[in-house]
């Protein structure tokens, strides 16, 4: 009984974590407007973002090599996109030429790729793509559809958020790394579904490399590479994980001499920085919230000793009186 309480208690704690922290979890740089995560946040008198200093593009039931053109420069689809390769498909696009949807930074629909393409091995296309809005559905359900595609990753690294729809992911029979993604990360509700099933084979992921960094945190990866993990173990570096921060200094044992770096970082939290955040101590080359006992607080850095009223100051102080 006590057991099953205390479960209780520690459940309701993480659900209520996970929910601030989504409510919270627009990209950086970019703030929560109407439920969407915008640069600047004005609403017209329709409530609908104005989102004028961004350039916003229509959706497509098909992208084709006829109006792939249409979408250089667009950062905002106001609908969906599907990009098929079935057979039989008139004018279908040249994957190569995909990375026309590189400035694109939200989908306000869906997001679909469906048919095999040898020369489609992954979506770095797409690998600006912030938001999945999921405000249109395909079948009424999904926001994110991969079916039979020839994608051997996903590698969509600026995905923050699928505000909306479930995840189908199915019968890519190259698929490595679907699976282990943590979804919970990127889906905003919990009635968001995953339906990620019949991809490549674990067992032929990891004979092909097809593998997380071992930088990487469990939260999962979107292709290998340290610059593809969905958060770090360790310190994110420029978003590139890394096992420690570039030092500021080092010893080389050849020369026998300490060389000094300016390219060396601070570390707070999981992040390698060039500067502390306001608000944050020196310690070491580490940013502190708060300079541990008996350290205390100078104007930028933890100072080493406690403070100490010297006999000057215990002086000045009894001559004032
Ligand atoms: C949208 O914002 C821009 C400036 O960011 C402003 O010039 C424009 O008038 C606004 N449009 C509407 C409809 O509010
Ligand atoms: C987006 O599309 C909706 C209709 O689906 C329309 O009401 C809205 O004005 C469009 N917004 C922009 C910025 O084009
Ligand atoms: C994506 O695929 C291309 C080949 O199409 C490859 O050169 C590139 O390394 C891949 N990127 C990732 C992150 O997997
Ligand atoms: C995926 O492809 C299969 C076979 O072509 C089809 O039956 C299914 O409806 C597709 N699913 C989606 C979500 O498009
Ligand atoms: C991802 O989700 C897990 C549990 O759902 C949570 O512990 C973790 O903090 C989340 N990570 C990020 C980067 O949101
Ligand atoms: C040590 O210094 C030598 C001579 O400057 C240099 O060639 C070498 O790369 C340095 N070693 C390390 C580990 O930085
Ligand atoms: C700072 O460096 C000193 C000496 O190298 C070490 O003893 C101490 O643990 C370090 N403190 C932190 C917070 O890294």
């Amino acid at each position: 009984m006590m057991r099953n309480l205390s479960f209780l208690i520690f459940f309701i704690a993480i659900n209520y974590a996970t929910a601030f922290n989504k409510k919270e979890g627009c990209p950086k740089n970019l703030i929560l407007c109407n439920d969407v995560c915008v640069k600047s946040c004005s609403l017209d008198k329709n409530g609908q973002i104005n989102s004028s200093n961004e350039k916003v593009c229509p959706g497509t039931d098909r992208v084709t090599s006829n109006n792939i053109d249409s979408y250089r420069g667009c950062n905002i689809i106001n609908g969906s996109i599907t990009i098929s390769y079935y057979d039989g498909k008139k004018n279908s696009v040249n994957p190569k030429i995909l990375n026309i949807f590189n400035s694109v930074r939200i989908i306000n629909g869906y997001l679909k790729i469906e048919g095999p393409n040898k020369l489609m091995q992954n979506l770095t296309a797409f690998k600006n793509l912030e938001i999945i809005g999921g405000d249109e559905l395909c079948d009424d359900s999904y926001s994110f559809v991969l079916n039979e595609t020839s994608l051997t990753s996903i590698a969509l690294t600026s995905l923050k958020q699928i505000s909306a729809g479930d995840i189908y992911i199915k019968s890519n029979e190259y698929l490595c790394y679907a699976h282990d993604i943590s979804w919970n990360n990127i889906t905003k509700s919990p009635s968001q579904y995953f339906f990620i099933e019949n991809n490549n084979e674990k067992s032929n992921c990891l004979l092909s490399l097809n593998v997380c960094d071992n930088q990487c945190s469990s939260n999962g990866c979107w292709s290998s590479g340290p610059d593809q993990c969905l958060s770090c173990k360790k310190f994110n570096n420029d978003g590139t994980c890394v096992r420690e921060c570039p030092p500021f200094a080092k010893y080389n044992s050849t020369t026998n001499t300490v060389e000094q770096f300016s390219n060396g970082k601070y570390t707070y939290k999981h992040e390698c920085l060039s500067k502390c955040p306001e608000k944050t101590w020196v310690i070491n080359t580490t940013c502190v919230d708060f300079c541990p006992f008996p350290k205390h607080k100078g104007t930028n850095e933890c100072l080493p000793e406690p403070v100490i009223f010297t006999k000057n100051l215990i002086t000045k102080i009894t001559n004032e009186k």
